[in-house]
This record gives C-alpha cells, sequence and structure tokens, in this order.
C-alpha cells in the first residue's frame, strides 16, 4: 500500500512522503512551496481567498484550499493561480480582471480569478446569472462586484470540455506516530478498515471535518477519506429514486438532483458557494447531523431511505430514524453511510422547499421547509431550524386535510426552537407557519381536496 500523497500541481507530478494528510491544502501550498496566490481569509470556506482549481472528469471545480486536507488531494491534479499564465499568456479570466478593472487591493483577486477560470475551462456561461453564481462564494469588499461581473461577461464562454477519463485510483495509508490516515480504494477496504479502527473520523468533502481542524484547531488522529472509494461515488437514476453513493459531491449530482423539482435546484444553488458544493456531499449533510442541514428537510418531505455499511452487513434506515437527538445518531461504531436513496415526487404530487437566511448566498439557514402532498392527499413535511435535529411535523401532517390553518396551528405544537443568534423561537415558528401558507397559496385550495394529476 502506497504511503506518500500523489497529486498533480501545476502540470508537475508531486510525492510527498512524511507530509501531514491533515495539513490543509493552503498551508501546503503557501509554506512549502511558497505559491501564494491563494490568501487565506476566513480559513473556513466562506470567502473563497484561498480558491485554486480540481481538474475533475467531468469539470474544472474551484475549491477552497483553506478546507480541503492534503490527504484528500491524492491522485487528483490541482491548479493554482501561478499556472494560469505559465506558457506566457494570461488566461481569458486574468485578461478580463485586468480590462474591467477588477481588482482594487487585490486581495480577493487571485480567488476570483480561479474561479472565474473553472467556471470558464467548465464551458460555464458568460450570463449574469451563471456568474453570480460561479462567484457567490467569493467575497470583495472593495470592487462592489460590478467590475468583476463585467470581467466574467467580457471573457465569454469556451465550448464545455468533453468529459476527461477518470483517473484509476490506488489505496493510501498513512501511519505515524499514532496517528493513521487510511484513502481505500473500494468499499471492502473500507468496511474492514473501520471494523478495525471504529474510533476514525469519516472525511468526505470535508466542508464541515476541515473546521475542526482549522477553526477548532484540533488534530485528527486517526481519519477514513471516502472520495477515493469506487462505489461509493455511483449515482443511480430509476423513474422513481435518485441513489447517490455517500461520496457523490453536490456539484456531481447537481442535475440530478435539480431533475427531482426546480425547488430542489433553487435549494442546492443556495448551498454554499461553488467552492462548497464542489467538495461537500448529501451524506456529510446528513451524518454531520446539524439540525439546520439544509437538504434534510427537502429529504424528509419526499421520502429517503439511507443505507448504513458496517463491515460486510448493510442496512436501511428511513432519514426520519436516524437522528437520536441533537448531533447523535443511530450510526454504531465503524459503520457508515454507503449511499443516500432518494424518491422521486409521483405525478400529481405538490412539492416546495424554502429556505430562509439572513443573507441570500452562502448562508445558514434560519428556517429550512419543504412541503410535499402527494396525489391521495398525503402530507409530508420535513423542517431544519425548529428543533435539536431536522424533523418531520406529525401533528401539521395529521392536520392539513382539515385545512392550512388547522395545519399551521398544529406545527406550533409540533415544534419548540431554540432562541439564537439567527432567530428567536416566536420567529421561527412564525416563519415556518407562514412558509406552510406560502405552500398552500401556491398550490390552490384544491391541495385541500382533491388532487389532481400534473400534465
Ligand atoms: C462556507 C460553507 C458554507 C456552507 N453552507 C451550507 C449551507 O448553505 N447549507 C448546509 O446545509 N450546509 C452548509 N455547509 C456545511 C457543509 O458544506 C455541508 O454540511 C456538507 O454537506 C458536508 O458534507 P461533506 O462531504 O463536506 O462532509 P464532511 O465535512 O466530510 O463530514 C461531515 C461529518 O459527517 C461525517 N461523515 C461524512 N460522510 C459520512 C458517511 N458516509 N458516513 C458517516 N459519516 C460521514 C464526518 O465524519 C463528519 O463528522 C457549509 C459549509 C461551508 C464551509
Ligand atoms: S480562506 Fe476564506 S474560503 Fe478559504
Ligand atoms: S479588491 Fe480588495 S477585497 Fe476585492
Amino acid at each position: 500500500m502506497r504511503e506518500a500523497i500523489r497529486f498533480t500541481l501545476n502540470g508537475e507530478r508531486v510525492s510527498l512522503a512524511g507530509e501531514d494528510p491533515t495539513r490543509t491544502l493552503l498551508s501546503w501550498l503557501r509554506e512549502a512551496r511558497a505559491l501564494t496566490g491563494a490568501k487565506e481569509g476566513c480559513a473556513e470556506g466562506d470567502c473563497g481567498a484561498c480558491t485554486v482549481a480540481l481538474v475533475e472528469p467531468e469539470a474544472v471545480r474551484p475549491i477552497a484550499s483553506c478546507i480541503a486536507l492534503l490527504g484528500a488531494m491524492d491522485e487528483r491534479t490541482i491548479v493554482t493561480v501561478e499556472h494560469l499564465a505559465a506558457h506566457g499568456r494570461r488566461h481569458p479570466a486574468q485578461e478580463a480582471i485586468l480590462d474591467c478593472h477588477g481588482s482594487q487591493c487585490g486581495f480577493c483577486t487571485p480567488g476570483f480569478v480561479m474561479a472565474l477560470y473553472a467556471h470558464y475551462e467548465s464551458g460555464g456561461a458568460a450570463e449574469r446569472a451563471a456568474l453570480c453564481d460561479a462567484l457567490a462564494g467569493n467575497l470583495c469588499r472593495c470592487t462592489g462586484y460590478a467590475p468583476i461581473l463585467a470581467a466574467g461577461l467580457a471573457m465569454g464562454t469556451r465550448p464545455a470540455p468533453a468529459r476527461r477519463p477518470s483517473p484509476s485510483q490506488s489505496t493510501l495509508s498513512i501511519e505515524r506516530g499514532g496517528r493513521r490516515f487510511f484513502a481505500p480504494a473500494t468499499l471492502a477496504e473500507l468496511s474492514r478498515w473501520l471494523l478495525a479502527h471504529p474510533q476514525a473520523r469519516l472525511l468526505a468533502g470535508g466542508t464541515d471535518l476541515g473546521l475542526e481542524v482549522t477553526k477548532g484547531l484540533r488534530d485528527l488522529d486517526c481519519v477514513a477519506y471516502l472520495g477515493k472509494v469506487a462505489e461509493l461515488k455511483e449515482v443511480r437514476e430509476t423513474d422513481e429514486a435518485l441513489e447517490l453513493g455517500a461520496a457523490v459531491t453536490y456539484a456531481e449530482a447537481f442535475e440530478a438532483l435539480a431533475r427531482l423539482h426546480p425547488d430542489a435546484r433553487e435549494l442546492l444553488r443556495r448551498l454554499g458557494g461553488a467552492q462548497v458544493r464542489a467538495m461537500g456531499t448529501i451524506a456529510g449533510n446528513i451524518a454531520n447531523a446539524s439540525p439546520i442541514g439544509d437538504t434534510m428537510p427537502m429529504l424528509l418531505a419526499l421520502g429517503c431511505t439511507l443505507t448504513l455499511r458496517r463491515g460486510e452487513s448493510e442496512r436501511r434506515v428511513p432519514l426520519e430514524d436516524f437522528y437520536t437527538g441533537y448531533r447523535k445518531t443511530v450510526l454504531a461504531p465503524g459503520e457508515f453511510i454507503r449511499s443516500v436513496r432518494i424518491e422521486k415526487p409521483r405525478p400529481g404530487a405538490r412539492f416546495a422547499a424554502y429556505k430562509l437566511s439572513k443573507r441570500f448566498d452562502q448562508d445558514i439557514s434560519t428556517v429550512c421547509a419543504a412541503f410535499h402532498v402527494t396525489a391521495e392527499g398525503g402530507a409530508h413535511f420535513g423542517f431544519g431550524g425548529m428543533a435539536a435535529t431536522p424533523a418531520r411535523a406529525p401533528r401539521a401532517e395529521a392536520a392539513w386535510p382539515r385545512g392550512v390553518e388547522a395545519a399551521c396551528a398544529a406545527l406550533a405544537e409540533d415544534f419548540a426552537p431554540i432562541s439564537d443568534h439567527r432567530g428567536s423561537a416566536s420567529y421561527r415558528v412564525a416563519a415556518a407557519q407562514a412558509l406552510l401558507r406560502k405552500f398552500a397559496a401556491g398550490i390552490g385550495p384544491r391541495a385541500l381536496l382533491e388532487l389532481e394529476p400534473v400534465a
């Protein structure tokens, strides 16, 4: 088994023996390689100043190098801002930023250039809405964004590149000074290793776990990285359901998830920025067990079953039975989420999902709600930010056939949310009720009687 982390950086093959796999990519780039274009602004994935690009099979993805761990870069291809003009000509993203005066103090500029580079190299449209999405994970305190958006428009669009072959993966296993980092290539290896190391922390995209390193200042002594396991990268879609392997990122699953419903697309579009969606996974969102994780309300409303694996055994657990308390789940030591199955809305069903947050883009929800009423009148409501875990609203669901006001009254019995800096308890209840009324108004009075199939 291999003990050296290896990857391609700016066209150069790099092999790192003896390097800490939980060191952040940003720290290594700046301190070990003197590649100081990527900056540290927030160290938590929020500002985009540290953006570098990964050349992935289906696209060039921007990632936040401040929370990307070196071990997770194994057998990947990384491009930093220093490489863009390596052949003596500036990249169209750089030219456009210059021409449109998209840089003032310059601190954010390499991050914006890399976000634009990834957008351009993936065939992203030079259109305002697409550019706003592509740049939502980057902050600038000087320019007011208009010249940066102008640069994106000026940069133009190149044809989307053909899918690149997926590089074959081999297992990386590092053990030093009692610390372990295991990045297997197969499900069997992962399952066996976790039985032997049940205390291991699982690393998927690291958009939650990475912050334990950079903000919690914790050492991760025993880590299993999921991103190289072929079986965990599978996406299966049938007429009834979508099943995502636990290591499939939001970006990789975006189109399939967006096909579930236009509101699913909108919810995902507002989940983090492009850098977070390039790394983060739905399974990580679920396992992180935050009461304000954004995908769970939608999954609870649509119907979602997790396949959990421990050693050779697998069990299927409905998402609503997965949480046992605040940040607690039914996962046993050595057990992990193998895949997430999401039911598609059936003909005649009505669905809506809403995210309320103080800032529109790249912000955590105060309340997130999803409503799903089947053609038969069955109601499935999922909420985030209303309880210690993401949860359904059984009393409101039962009251729904009696009308939206009955369901709203019941909602206040379903939940006793906390007050915090995002919103007071009474705000949260009032907001949840308002969202339910909005859903009912959107689908019309028929929703309370007999629903007709949608054409
Ligand atoms: C800037 C920023 C913005 C964000 N915005 C949002 C947002 O708008 N909405 C939102 O909901 N979240 C947001 N997040 C949080 C985060 O991106 C999501 O929760 C994401 O889905 C986590 O997935 P991951 O793959 O990165 O998980 P990781 O960080 O790799 O893991 C998270 C946790 O889950 C565990 N885990 C991971 N995979 C498995 C598995 N297969 N089985 C068992 N345990 C597992 C890990 O051990 C860890 O405890 C944001 C994060 C950042 C940094
Ligand atoms: S330093 Fe802010 S996103 Fe990485
Ligand atoms: S140019 Fe100064 S922060 Fe963007």
